[in-house]
């Protein structure tokens, strides 16, 4: 069988191109798949098609990833799904402040002060960034879990259950927590319910020997992330190329500290390219996949950039080490 070239970006089915990865040869597979959040682009895949995709590309990950080596998986950790029969949840606000101002008022200030940003502008209101989104947006929360008749269900659970039919045994769970999810969307809740900034990343780890070598991270690292459970990483504020995009601070963390210098890192859900650019910005390389040409040119992208960066920085150290040798004699 011909199997797939490291370093490259393929377009096609997970499920598809797994199958064509030389067993044993991934150190560690770090991926976000879609999630079922009850997001509008979700709306092509079942709860039954979402979860055999993650089954079996759970499955397929057995025979590829190296003994000892590990598979990472972000997700959020509420699905949703409707369910006609879900008695409807019933509310009756009582306490719902109402504010006077009207989006003509803040319209108004805005076109006084046009370069203000939304918290400027909240300031000259009095009132807050939310209250001036609401106005001139009119969102609230909506979608997901906040959508009537839909059934919520964690998902480490079938993640866990997946791995382990697959005999890949959970290792580990980190908590990777956003900046407020307001401040990344354009929403405010008014129920009990809570916008969720979080997510996970469950790891799971294939028996066989796994190095341990604390000298991958520095002390400080050690003590700022490696030997802890909530990561506080800034969510990734410009969807503009990609709807989903984790932060490059997320995988790169993960291939630092789970992997070594020309090991193998697997993305079967590429998106934008963001496992493969931090696989080579820490001297690993990659292979990547997505279904979607468009972003299989994005990926590639991405990883043109990567380079291109790597290469610059290597050059300036290059040029100040020249120089300091030159000064010292
Ligand atoms: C959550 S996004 C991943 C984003 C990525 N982590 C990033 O930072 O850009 C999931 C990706 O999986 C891709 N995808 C969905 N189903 C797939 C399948 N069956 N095989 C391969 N890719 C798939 C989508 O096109 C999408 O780009």
């Amino acid at each position: 069988m011909k199997y797939l070239d490291i370093n490259q970006i393929y377009c096609g089915d997970a499920r598809v191109l797994l199958q064509h990865i030389r067993p044993e040869s991934v150190a560690l597979s770090v991926w976000s798949p879609p999630y079922h959040v009850g997001k509008d682009y979700e709306k092509s895949m079942t709860f039954d098609e979402w979860e055999s995709l993650l089954t079996t590309v759970i499955q397929l990950h057995f025979k590829l990833l190296k003994p000892g080596g590990f598979l990472a998986i972000n997700i959020a950790d509420i699905l949703c799904f409707k369910d006609e029969l879900l008695p409807k949840i019933m509310a009756e606000n009582v306490s719902r402040k109402k504010i006077s101002l009207t989006r003509e008022q803040v319209l108004e200030t805005w076109s006084k002060h046009p370069g203000y940003s939304r918290k400027q502008i909240a300031e000259v209101l009095g009132c807050s960034e939310q209250t001036v989104d609401r106005r001139v947006n009119g969102n609230n929360v909506r979608g997901g879990k906040y959508t009537s008749q839909t059934r919520v269900k964690l998902a480490g659970d079938l993640l866990e259950k997946a791995a382990y039919d697959a005999s890949l045994y959970l290792y580990d769970r980190r908590i990777w927590v956003k900046d407020p999810a307001w401040e990344n969307s354009r929403w405010h809740t008014i129920s009990y319910r809570a916008i969720d900034e979080f997510e996970y990343v469950y790891i799971f780890w294939k028996p066989g020997i796994t190095i341990v070598d604390r000298s991958r991270l520095q002390k400080d690292e050690w003590i700022n992330w490696g030997s802890r459970a909530v990561w506080n990483i800034a969510s990734v504020r410009t969807n503009d190329n990609h709807e989903a995009k984790f932060p490059l601070e997320l995988p790169r963390r993960l291939i630092q500290m789970l992997t070594d210098v020309g090991d193998t890192v697997l993305d079967c859900f590429i998106g934008s390219g963001t496992t493969a650019a931090a696989a080579i910005i820490k001297n690993r390389n990659y292979i990547g996949i997505d279904k979607e040409a468009q972003y299989v040119k994005l990926a590639n992208k991405t990883c043109y950039d990567a380079f291109q960066n790597k290469v610059a920085i290597e050059n300036r150290h290059e040029h100040m080490t020249t120089f300091a040798e030159s000064i010292s004699g």
